[in-house]
């Protein structure tokens, strides 16, 4: 019995009952329909409009577990900022930082940096195009060289995301688990001996963009409005509720604190972090471990009852990282207008600042947000 419920059934190879297509067919079957259909349903973004190296290098680091609606304030904004290589290798931190602010995982920020540099003293100011020589820069993994080689150079290497490795497990029926590294590397080998040699960006955009609008990761996919449909062995036998399969991952560990936003005036204290370890070299709001009651914290903080004229609870948090939960609560502590910063505050290396200079120059992690300084 052949399909006939699709527009884009039309371009496909169509495969009888009788005779299933193999493996490597069915996946060299994709090609014609999913390039009619990225062609005419691309969505139009800032970085697909001017696909120049730095730009597609920016955007692929931004799009790292982030959506494209939360990244495209973000990269107008950076682009100005940093408009080119030489600009984000001569970047100051903070203000790199202050850039990122939001986005998280800000390791993505400082290695983008140290690409740069690299790309100053060893490639001319320039990116590599050669898919090994993108491997080596700092934050540059298989699937960031490959959208690189592919977007922005043309070169028919695989670019194989979470989106992807989707599609395809769908599309093959495929029930590995795809959080296995040997997963994604077969993935990555088949791919890259079937896709098109001249239409390397399309193809690879194709596969993520069914990734993101129709084979979607949560809730049932759209089948009906898949170019892949007809090909796709998951579709075909309802299995999209197992498949693909993700192994669980471990627990998160869970910290608990307590968070201070310690005012004096138009001032607040913030700190900066440790140059190692979770949200390394930011800055943040002043806090310990543990959930203390408000009748512990000027022993805490190192105060005096007398230098504080006012405590005042906050509502409890939680921020998710990606192995560590932070359970939070929070009290707002009102110093005397003259008070110094004293005792423990001090020695945690706290200083005030003014709130609007805050808001401006420095960056504060997500994960204080629950306790935005008013
Ligand atoms: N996610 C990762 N890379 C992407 C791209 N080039 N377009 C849209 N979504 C993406």
């Amino acid at each position: 019995m052949y399909s006939t419920s699709h527009f884009y059934d039309k371009l496909q190879v169509l495969e009888s009952e009788d005779k299933p297509l193999k493996r490597a067919e069915r996946l060299a079957a994709i090609e014609r329909p999913l390039l009619a259909w990225y062609a005419s349903r691309a969505r139009a973004l800032p970085w697909r409009d001017k696909p120049e190296p730095y730009r597609v290098w920016i955007s692929e680091i931004m799009l790292q577990q982030t959506r494209v609606e939360a990244v495209k304030p973000y990269f107008e904004r950076f682009m100005t900022a940093f408009p080119g290589i030489r600009e984000l290798a001569e970047a100051d931190d903070d203000h790199l930082m202050k850039m990122w602010e939001g986005l998280g995982y800000y390791n993505r920020a400082r290695n983008l940096k140290a690409a740069a540099r690299m790309m100053m003293e060893e490639y001319g100011g320039c990116l590599p195009s050669a898919y090994d020589e993108l491997l080596k820069l700092p934050g540059i993994g298989s699937y960031t060289a490959g959208a690189i080689a592919s977007i922005a150079f043309g070169l028919p290497m695989p670019a194989v995301d979470g989106n992807v490795l989707r599609v395809i497990s769908r599309l093959l029926g495929d029930r590995e688990d795809i959080r296995k590294a040997s997963v994604k590397a077969r993935m990555e080998e088949e791919l890259k001996g079937i896709m098109p040699k001249d239409e390397a960006s399309s193809y690879n955009q194709g596969l993520i963009e069914v990734g993101a609008l129709v084979c979607i990761p949560v809730g049932e996919p759209k089948c009906a409005e898949c170019p892949l449909s007809s090909l796709c062995l998951t579709g075909k036998n309802g299995w999209w509720k197992e498949i693909p399969y993700k192994s669980p991952k471990k627990a998160r560990k869970i910290e608990e604190k307590t968070v201070f936003i310690i005012e004096r005036g138009d001032e607040v204290a913030i700190g900066k972090r440790p140059s190692t370890g979770l949200l390394a070299s930011l800055y943040e709001l002043p806090n310990v471990e543990g959930i203390l009651k408000a009748g512990e914290i000027c022993k805490a903080l190192g105060f005096q009852e007398e230098q504080v004229a006012k405590i005042e609870a906050l509502p409890k948090a939680k921020h998710i990282f990606s192995h560590v939960e932070w359970h939070m609560i929070g009290y707002r502590v009102v110093l005397g207008a003259e008070e110094d910063l004293s005792g423990k505050l001090k020695s945690q290396a706290c200083f005030m600042v003014e709130k609007e200079l805050l808001k401006s120059s420095y960056a504060l992690p997500n994960a204080f947000r629950a306790y935005r300084v008013g």
